[in-house]
Order: C-alpha cells, then structure tokens, then sequence
C-alpha cells in the first residue's frame, strides 16, 4: 500500500477505533461516528408541491391500498382522483375511503383510458400478467405511472415498457420497496462511503418462510409460473435488483439451479384430502393445514375479503377454505414454482454475487454478507455488523421497521415528488435499472431451465 492511499485511510480507522466492540446502538448515532447522512430520507430536492399529484388506482387490493393510504396521511401530497378493479367489494371501499365520485370509480382498467385523461399520473398494482397493457396505454395517454413490480412477465414486455417510457418521455417508477427500506439504504450508504474497503463479494439469502411460500406459490396468485410469472421474478426480482443496486454495475453473467422438491402430488400424507377442510387425517399435525393458518391462527386474511363486521369471520374464512385455492392441500395443487434456487451472477467491475432463495425456513427477512478489502457487514434486516479487518473492531446497530421492511410510503414519496416536479432524478428506482435487474432474472431463469450460464444484455 503506498503512503497516499494509507493516508486516505486514516480517518476511516480513526472513526471506526472510537466506537467500542459490540455496542448497539441506532442508525442516527451510528451515522454521526462514521461521517454518514443522520437522516437516511433527507433530499434536498424535496420541497412542498404547489399542488396534490393526482392519481388512478388500477388495482385496489393489497399493495394498491397501501399505495392509496399514502394520499390518506398525505393529503398534500398525492390524492387518488379514480379507481379500477373488477371486484366490487374493493373498489367500493377504496371510493369511500378517498372520497372518489361513483363516475370514477371503474370495473377494470381499460376504461380508466376510454376518456380524457383523469389525472397526472396511475398507480398499476394489478395482477402481474395485467401490468404490461395499462401501463403501455397510460404512457401513451401521457400518465406517469407507478409501476408494481414484475414489470412484466415477458422480457419482450419489459423491452416495450421501456422503449416506450423513452419515446414518450414519461416517469415510470417501479415499486422496488427494498431499495427504500433503512436497512438496505444504510447498507448503501456504508457502501458508497467505502467503510468495507473495495467491494469484493457478497452473499444474500431470501428466507421466503415456510407459511409465506405456502400462501403464495403453492395456493396463492403465484403458485403456477405459466399464470403468473416465474418466482425468481414474481419473488427474486426485488433480490436482483437490490443485489446489482449494493453492487453499483451491471451484471455479466448468470448462472441458478433450484427446483419443486417437495410441495408435490408424491409428498401428500396418507390420509391427506383434496381439502383440509374435507376430514384431512393428517390436518392436526400438517404445518400448512389452512384450517390453523387462516381460521385458528388468523394469519395472511388480506385475501378473503373479509367484512367489516368480526364476528362474521369465521363463518366466512370456512367458506373461503371450502371454496377458494386457500383451502387445498398444499401438495395437490397445480403449482409448479421451485420452493428452492441458488444463483450466482458476476458483475462487470469482477465483483460476484451468491444468492440463494429457501422455503424451508421457520424465518422471513433478507440475510446478507457483504465482504470488501477492508472489513466486511452482515445483516438480518434488523441489525448489521461492521468489522474493520485493520483494528478487528465490531459495530453493531438495529432499527425497527414494519412488516414490509418500512420502504413503501418512502418509495411512493419519492415518486410523488419526481412526478410533482417532473424531476426523474428523485426516482430510487427507475424504469431502466429495474428492466437491467428483470434481464438478470429472465436470464437466471433461462440458465436454470436449460444448465446454461446466461449473459445479461440490456
Ligand atoms: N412491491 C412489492 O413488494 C410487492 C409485494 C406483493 C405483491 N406485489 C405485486 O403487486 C401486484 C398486486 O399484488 P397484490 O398482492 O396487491 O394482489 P391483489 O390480488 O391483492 O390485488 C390485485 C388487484 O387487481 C385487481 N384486478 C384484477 N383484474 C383487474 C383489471 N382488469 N382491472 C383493474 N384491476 C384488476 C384485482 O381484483 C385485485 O383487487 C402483483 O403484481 C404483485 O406481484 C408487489
């Protein structure tokens, strides 16, 4: 090492040997002793707009409402001017909620372009097979567009969306939450700020949950790749994209191997139903018995629609079990998504990745190792540690967020301002890294299908 570069180094080891080992302590306090930004969602770019963004919900379940109930806290920020979704009971609530004229409100979203333009801008948190098509009409119409992640389940489809944000000029954000959560920018900003040298590798873990995986991509929306779109994008894809994000290039090379081992017809216990409600002799001891997750432990009920009144719920979600996918046993299915893959990528700057996405697993939140010339950090999503190789000194912080990693209400935020001042600069995640990050998976996907190791081109 020669004396400048040792010299450049000093006051990284000098902040480093003022914090003493293993201590815990929160983000702010952590950032005033290593020289970062306190306030992780600070941007000087930000300021007060002259006027609410107005918005079109298309899709008002799950993650359009937690969109919408942003324009509820903010009220001067973003207002939800119309809605679209075929389900009545959702869209009826969305309208009261935000006060939209039954005029406005819409049973799918190709009426929302039937007219003139609504608003500035549509949020798409439809179904993933229906994200493509409004989004290319709206850009057409000249909406912004927020954009639920997978962008498309066609590579073609990605490609289109983003020829056409460029010819039309358009912002086109893509709800990338992770990017948005203080674990992963904090991560970033360590990163940036060189604390762990020169970024040499990195190893990262999406523990998806036993009862997750069950919910989603064994009964759920995604559990058949062919209706929806392959897990290492309907899942992955916040992985690829935060993994190339830390890495800060593009990626080469992919390479993944995984499979469906075990939620298939040849595991079904002896004694097992079509149904756990159908006198399932096994229900008592299964762990993806639908009678203990949704009707006695009362988990994951965002998808029954449930009514306002509790003591209706009951009777209700044993009805769902008896009639909706929800209720099928988990190993009778027609899912096809693989409950286990590994996938390595290599960057262009030589940097390397190893992912790996589990079902089998009693825990939910990201795990990551993050090695570079000078120290390394692990994490959980909860709490990282830092240790500098020079002085083999730990630092360890925690934080505590929401169920979703706390990134929603920033990301929509930061598209809200970007839309309000028309400023693409404020988007975290804009539509050209997130196609970059799709293409990994696409190519991940490809590679485990046929053996190969796929190159990524954008
Ligand atoms: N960013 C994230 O972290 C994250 C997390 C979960 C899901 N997602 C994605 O968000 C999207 C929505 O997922 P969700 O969990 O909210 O699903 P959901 O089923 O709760 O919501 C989708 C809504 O779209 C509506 N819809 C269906 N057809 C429509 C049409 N023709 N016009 C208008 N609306 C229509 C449905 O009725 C439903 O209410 C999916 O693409 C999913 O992959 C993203």
């Amino acid at each position: 090492m020669s004396l400048r570069q040792f010299m450049s180094l000093r006051p990284l080891t000098r902040a480093l040997t003022a914090v003493k080992d293993g201590v815990v302590h929160g983000w702010s306090e952590t950032a005033r002793t290593l020289g970062l930004q306190e306030d992780l969602y600070a941007n000087p770019l930000h300021r007060p707009l002259e006027r609410p963004v107005t918005v079109v919900l298309i899709g008002a379940g799950h993650r359009g409402t937690i969109y919408a109930n942003f324009a509820a806290r903010n009220p001067t920020e973003m207002r939800v001017v119309a809605v679209a979704d075929p389900n009545r009971h959702r869209r009826d609530r969305l309208a009261r909620l935000h006060g939209i004229a039954p005029e406005r409100c819409f049973d799918s979203w190709e009426q929302v372009f039937e007219g003139a333009r609504l608003a500035d801008a549509v949020i798409i948190a439809t179904p993933d097979p229906l994200h493509s098509a409004p989004c290319l009409r709206a850009l057409d119409q000249g909406y912004d567009v927020l954009l639920e992640k997978p962008i498309a389940p066609t590579e073609a489809e990605c490609r289109a969306i983003l020829a056409k944000a460029h010819a039309t000029g358009r912002l086109v954000g893509v709800c990338h939450v992770l990017r948005y959560t203080p674990y992963f920018r904090e991560l970033k900003a360590l990163l940036d700020k060189g604390l762990i040298g020169e970024l040499i590798s990195m190893q990262h873990l999406e523990p998806i949950e036993h009862v997750h995986m069950s919910h989603s991509y064994v009964r759920g929306l995604w559990r058949n790749s062919a209706n929806s779109t392959p897990i290492i994008l309907a899942k992955s894809c916040h992985d690829t994209d935060i993994i190339r994000w830390l890495v800060g290039d593009h990626a080469d090379n992919v390479h993944c191997f995984g499979n469906l081992k075990w939620f298939t017809d040849a595991n079904a216990p002896e004694g097992s139903t079509e149904r756990c409600t159908d006198g399932c002799a096994v229900e008592h001891e299964c762990p993806y018995s639908a009678l203990q997750i949704y009707l006695r432990d009362r988990k994951r009920l965002y998808v029954f629609d449930l009514p306002e009144d509790s003591t209706l719920w009951d009777a209700t979600i044993l009805q769902a079990l008896k009639t909706t996918d929800y209720g099928r046993c988990v190993y009778r299915m027609d899912n096809d998504q693989p409950d286990h893959l590994t996938v390595n990528i290599l960057f262009r700057n030589g940097v390397t990745a190893a992912f790996s996405m589990e079902a089998f697993v009693s825990y939910e939140g990201r795990r990551t190792r993050i090695m570079g010339s000078l120290g390394d950090v692990t994490g959980d999503m909860e709490s990282f540690t830092l240790t500098t190789f020079k002085t083999g000194q730990r630092r360890t912080w925690r934080m505590k967020t929401d169920a979703h990693g706390g990134g929603d209400h920033p990301m929509v935020r930061d598209w809200v301002q970007a839309v309000g001042q028309q400023n693409p600069a404020l988007l975290s995640s804009p539509i050209d890294a997130s196609v970059e990050s799709h293409l990994m998976a696409f190519a991940a996907e490809r590679s485990r299908l046929q053996r190969t190791i796929e190159d990524v081109r954008l």
